[in-house]
Formats: C-alpha cells, sequence, structure tokens
C-alpha cells in the first residue's frame, strides 16, 4: 500500500501551475490592464494630470476630459462665425428633442432611455466639466464628427448631415439646457 502513495502524489510542477496560472491572469487582468482599451489608458492618465484643479465628480470630469483629448486641436479653438439669435435656438430646441433626448434625456441629465445601455453613458450638460471645460468648438467638432470613428468608439453618433449654423444652435443650446 505504502508504495503506492508516489504514483497518486500531484507532481510538485503541476502544484506549481495551479498557483502561478491564477496569479498570471490576475496581474494580467488588474495590473497589466489587459481589460481596459489600450488607447483609454493614456486618457486616463492625462486626466489624472490635470484634475487637481477639477472639483467636479470624478467619473464626469474623467469622461469630458476624456473626449476633449480626442477632438483635434485647432477644432476646439473653433467659434461660432455668426452669433446664435433666438430663432436659432427655438430651432434647436426642437431638434434636440426629436434627435438628442432619446440618449441625453430631455433636460440634457444624460437619462434618456436610449443611452442607458450605453458605455460610456451620454454626457450630462448640466456636469460641471462640462460647463467649465469643454470648449465650444470641440463641442461643434464632436457633434458634427460623433465619437464612434474615435479611439473613445463611443456611441454618440455624427451630425454631419446638418448645416453648421444648426450645429452652432445646438451646442448653445445644450450649454444652456445644462445651465
Ligand atoms: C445614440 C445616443 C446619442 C444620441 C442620439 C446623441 N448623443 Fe450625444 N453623446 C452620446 C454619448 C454616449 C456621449 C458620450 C460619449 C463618450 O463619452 O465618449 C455623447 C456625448 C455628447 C457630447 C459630449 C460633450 C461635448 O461637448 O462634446 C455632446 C455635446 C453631445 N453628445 C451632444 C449631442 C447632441 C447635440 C445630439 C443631438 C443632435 C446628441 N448628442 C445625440 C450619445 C448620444
Amino acid at each position: 500500500m505504502a508504495n503506492e502513495l508516489p504514483a497518486v502524489r500531484p507532481s510538485r510542477w503541476l502544484l506549481a501551475l495551479y498557483v502561478l496560472v491564477p496569479a498570471w491572469a490576475v496581474w494580467y487582468l488588474f495590473v497589466a490592464g489587459g481589460l481596459v482599451q489600450p488607447e483609454v489608458r493614456p486618457v486616463a492618465r492625462a486626466v489624472e494630470g490635470v484634475s487637481a484643479g477639477v472639483a467636479a465628480a470624478p467619473e464626469d470630469a474623467e469622461q469630458i476630459l476624456g473626449i476633449l483629448a480626442v477632438v483635434p486641436q485647432d477644432a476646439r479653438n473653433a467659434r461660432p462665425p455668426r452669433p446664435v439669435t433666438d430663432a436659432m435656438l427655438a430651432q434647436a430646441k426642437s431638434q434636440y428633442d426629436t434627435l438628442c433626448a432619446v440618449c441625453h434625456g430631455p433636460d440634457g441629465r444624460g437619462d434618456g432611455p436610449a443611452g442607458a445601455a450605453l458605455n460610456p453613458k451620454p454626457v450630462n450638460f448640466h456636469g460641471r466639466t462640462f460647463q467649465e471645460r469643454m470648449p465650444v468648438g470641440a463641442t461643434h467638432w464632436v457633434v458634427k464628427n460623433g465619437l464612434g470613428n474615435t479611439p473613445r468608439r463611443s456611441g454618440m453618433p455624427a451630425f454631419g448631415q446638418l448645416p453648421d449654423d444648426q450645429i452652432w444652435a445646438l451646442v448653445e443650446y445644450v450649454r444652456r439646457l445644462g445651465r
């Protein structure tokens, strides 16, 4: 009987594998960041660098500054070529209700029914970082081009088919909505 024991004892190598494989999996998933999309990581680091001056909720700041990071530099500095009139704002309201509210919510809180399943969630226009840190030129670029073809690969669609004046009016409208 005693002679049979060594035959059923698992080898040391197998025991080592039982320990090393899960340890490697934990390291890969959480330390090396294999679960995190590579293009998101530099953004998260950039956010850490600037977040000292931001008093808003950290998730809100991370999302807004992450979006800003994918907007071309020259687009951020763009300004409306002419002032947005009250008539244009009224038109922007009805466009918002038809095209945007389904995701961003009727009051722009990011709580529209079609946005519930999205990750990242539609932006809440009442957020402090959106109001204080997102240049109008960047918002104009995002509404025109969407974010699906940027490294964010998120659910914000492109509305480039709209005339430029109407995009600028929507930009002004969503900023006022969140104030
Ligand atoms: C299908 C859902 C959906 C629709 C419809 C939609 N959005 Fe978005 N929007 C999003 C998501 C999701 C984000 C956040 C994307 C991210 O974090 O990468 C976003 C982000 C934004 C931002 C980001 C902040 C910025 O300044 O760039 C603005 C502005 C915006 N949307 C405006 C609009 C406007 C205006 C419309 C309508 C013309 C609209 N959205 C329609 C889903 C949507």
